[in-house]
């Protein structure tokens, strides 16, 4: 990443962070494994490929406010959450005190990681590639894999023209961006191909992604069982989903 475009992702996921921690408070630090499990929809199926973590040494890159690294701690992963910004760090750090779990925290740019070669046997990164160059990230995580490791990578898809549309021109909920930050597009899948051994795609919310402005609960459930039929019968239209999971296997 060049200087000027790291110093501007950590200008403003830091005063993300810190206006979050002039506003939360101290309830709002505990971590409900299921609801957080439950707040998107390729949430559960992601951590699911990450397989039993128990014992497993578990990057969290990008962590942000450090739910999924409580969660993973939870499950018994010796977990490090690392982040850009140092208050989205420190925030993951009050999360974990505030649950009573332990886990390394890390500041450091994802493009170039300060882990040894093989340091961790899984890889957990929600929104967090398509705010890096894919290239030098692919190439570090692959590095810092163990032999049989997996990365498992939660994105926002570039598939479907209309959401795009929707993307750079719509007010929506919780729509914050930095100035780079682009979806990921079939040639990130290529380039994360030449990286590591195996890449395998699943797209998620085709219907289910109106539950960004519909917000009631039952109905984006209903939402989510119509994809799951719609992209059982028709699994090419994974291509127009909101999100796609990567899993990627160590080369
Ligand atoms: C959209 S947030 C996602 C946070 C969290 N993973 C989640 O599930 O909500 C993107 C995160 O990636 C971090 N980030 C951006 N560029 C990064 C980089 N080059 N290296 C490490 N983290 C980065 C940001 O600071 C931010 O916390």
């Amino acid at each position: 990443m060049s200087h000027a475009r790291l110093l501007q992702e950590r200008a403003f996921h830091d005063s993300q962070a810190d206006a979050r921690a002039k506003a939360l408070l101290p309830a709002d630090y505990l971590v409900d494994d299921d609801a957080y499990l439950d707040h998107e929809s390729w949430i559960a199926p992601a951590i699911a490929a990450l397989g039993n973590v128990d014992g497993l040494r578990v990057l969290d890159l990008g962590c942000g406010h450090g739910m999924a690294s409580v969660v993973l701690a939870r499950r018994g992963a010796r977990v490090t959450a690392c982040d850009l910004s140092l208050g989205y760090v420190r925030e993951a750090g009050m999360r974990a005190r505030a649950n009573g779990v332990t886990f390394d925290r890390v500041v450091c740019d994802g493009e170039a990681l300060p882990f040894c070669d093989g340091a961790f046997d899984r890889v957990w990164a929600n929104a967090v590639l398509h705010h890096l160059d894919i290239d030098r990230a692919g190439r570090e995580l692959n590095r810092i894999l163990a032999p049989g490791g997996i990365a498992v990578f939660c994105e926002p898809w570039a598939g479907n023209r209309v959401l795009n549309w929707a993307r750079s021109t719509l007010p929506y909920p919780g729509k914050h961006r930095t100035v780079d930050e682009t979806p990921l597009q079939p040639r990130d899948l290529t380039v994360l191909r030449r990286h590591f051994a195996e890449v395998s795609v699943s797209g998620h919310q085709l219907v289910a992604m109106l539950g960004r402005v519909v917000r009631m609960a039952t109905l984006k459930r209903m939402l989510t069982r119509c994809d799951d039929w719609i992209l059982d019968v028709a699994p090419s239209w994974q291509h127009y989903c909101r999100y796609v999971v990567v899993v990627a296997r160590k080369k």
